[in-house]
């Protein structure tokens, strides 16, 4: 046993004074085996044996667990030295992203219009022919349906080709007043240099009650006010123009950002850039949802176009190929 506790004494590793352990208490170590000798002796030798072999186990133990305490205590040192992280090490990989300019203009838009007390409204993307089309004053034979190229599914559905389908929503949920916006997605079966099949909108739609409640000189008021506060000091004109869901309907122009008006490349020299759609409430979508005695105005516009304009990107293309070097430059 001297030897066994000269080895215990001896041991570098954990590992080591397992096996010494076994070596001595395993099924063939010799402890054990010694102590199975004691069936071989009568009373007496077995008592005084017993008692031996007792205390060599107990000081073989107390040996071993002091060793392995010294020993545990240092491997798990000489692991946290190997495992020890450098906090103020610079990191190669500290990359931020940055937010995408459609979405910074989205919020600036949401932004101006909370300020106004307008809700914020969110609708299906997946609508039906009755609150895009046919309650927005768009009947089955309306020829204006085929301004809007429309995605549609196998059951009669179809992807929202505008954000408009939101107006009826709201009003069929609430009764006036209602102030609100929806920003979001919209689709349309078109691809080339000016158009993608999927592109944002933000829809804007007001309605008091009382028939003269409401008029086209409060939707010039702030249409003319909100594109000041997303473009600077721009002139703003009304066109009279046509939407089904609209009477009177105009669109908007304001003065060209690029030329200030002289006429460029931009506004094909007219110094005028078109930027938004709206006009007075028809009746015609008051009665689709069974609303009497009121007024009210709607406008939509493209979010694209304003972030083309806003931050002078060129192409819109840039919007949806992920090219960080442009996307980084909106941090
Ligand atoms: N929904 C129209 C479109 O997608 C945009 C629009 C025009 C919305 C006039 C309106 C509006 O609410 O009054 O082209």
């Amino acid at each position: 046993m001297e030897e066994i506790f000269s080895r215990i004494n001896g041991a570098i590793t954990t590992a080591e004074l397992e096996e010494i352990r076994i070596a001595v208490m395993g099924k063939k170590g010799i402890l054990t085996a010694r102590f199975a000798e004691l069936k071989n002796c009568d009373e007496t030798q077995k008592k005084a044996l017993a008692k031996e072999l007792n205390l060599l186990k107990v000081e073989f133990e107390k040996a071993l667990a002091n060793k392995k305490e010294e020993l545990s205590l240092r491997e798990l040192q000489e692991k946290l030295q190997a495992q020890k992280i450098d906090v103020s090490l610079f990191s190669a990989s500290n990359f931020r992203g940055s937010n995408h300019p459609i979405m910074l203009m989205l919020d600036k838009i949401v932004e101006y219009f909370e300020g106004m007390n307008f809700m914020v409204k969110t609708g299906p993307l997946v609508e039906d022919d009755v609150h895009n089309f046919e309650a927005l004053n768009l009947p089955k034979y309306h020829p204006a349906r085929d301004m809007q190229d429309t995605f549609y599914f196998k059951d009669g559905k179809i992807l929202r080709t505008h954000t408009s389908p939101v107006q009826i929503r709201t009003m069929e949920a609430q009764k006036p007043p209602i102030r609100m916006i929806c920003p979001g997605n919209v689709f349309r079966c078109d691809y080339d240099l000016t158009h993608t099949p999927m592109f944002h909108q933000v829809e804007g739609l007001v309605v008091e009650n009382g028939k003269d409640s409401v008029n086209f000189a409060n939707l010039k008021f702030i249409l003319e006010d909100f594109l000041k506060y997303i473009f600077g000091d721009v002139k703003v004109r009304f066109r009279s123009s046509y939407f089904p869901f609209t009477e009177p309907s105009a669109e908007v122009d304001m003065s060209c950002i690029f030329c200030k008006g002289e006429g460029c490349r931009v506004c094909s020299n007219t110094g005028w850039l078109e930027v938004l759609g709206c006009g007075c409430v028809s009746e015609n979508v008051f009665k689709a949802v069974g609303y009497e005695n009121v007024s009210g105005y709607a406008f939509g516009l493209g979010v694209e176009r304003f972030a083309m304009l806003a931050y002078s990107v060129p192409d819109l293309r840039a919007f949806f190929e992920s090219d960080l070097r442009i996307l980084e430059q909106f941090k």
